[in-house]
């Protein structure tokens, strides 16, 4: 059994889509052990306790310091001993402590074709801002394990999704997430729980 801790910051529909996809078998071999969110109101905190799966806010806000946040997000971690560590629209730096712990470990989403609109401050809409500004034609989103970079580890799926003429960059958003990101990323967890992946280099 793969023991997954699932780390969120908002709304929480990539959570949702690996619950159902435990649920109704897609995922197989797999336990979410804890769910952790940097921010009080995510709503993906209420998907968890819904399932009574084990839910914990650690919110730098309460830290004096970044390396305390730093600090207790990595003790909060550990705390539910995961095999694999799943980012989940979890908004946050992870610390590099996080990386060397769970090296190979740490898988996120992310919602563009890497490495197209990706590294540092491109997260939720920008993403799709940014695409909609250049003008793609194709964007998409990519699963991929966690390095010491920005969006930089070996991917493990991508998925294209079509950019609609008069897109705004929520209905973008929508369309990526319903037809990528909800599919790859349970389908990335599926493989890695059931012996699927290896790592080489960079890929
Ligand atoms: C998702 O679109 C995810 O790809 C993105 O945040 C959103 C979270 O939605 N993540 C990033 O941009 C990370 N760079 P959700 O809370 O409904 O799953």
């Amino acid at each position: 059994m793969l023991k997954i801790v699932v780390c969120v910051s908002g709304g929480g529909t990539n959570l949702q889509a690996i619950i159902d996809a435990i649920d109704n078998g897609a995922i197989k071999n797999t336990e979410i052990v804890g769910v952790i969110s940097n921010n009080a109101n995510a709503y993906a905190l209420e998907r968890a306790k819904v399932k009574n799966i084990p839910a914990v806010c650690i919110s730098p806000k309460d830290f004096e310091t970044r390396d305390l946040f730093n600090e207790a997000l990595l003790a909060g971690v550990h705390e539910f001993a995961p095999d694999l560590v799943v980012l989940a629209g979890f908004l946050v730096n992870i610390p590099p402590q996080m990386v060397a712990d769970f090296k190979d470990c740490i898988i996120n989403i992310h919602p563009s074709l890497i490495p197209s609109f990706c590294g540092k401050g491109m997260y939720g809409l920008r993403v799709h801002e940014a695409a909609l500004e250049r003008g793609v034609k194709v964007t998409g989103a990519t699963v991929h394990f966690v390095d010491d970079g920005t969006d930089t580890g070996p991917i493990i799926f991508q998925k294209a999704v079509e950019v609609k003429d008069g897109d705004s960059a929520k209905e973008l958003q929508q369309r990526v997430m319903e037809e990528a990101e909800w599919v790859i990323l349970p389908n990335a967890i599926n493989a890695i729980a059931n012996g699927e992946i290896k790592i080489g280099g960079d890929r």
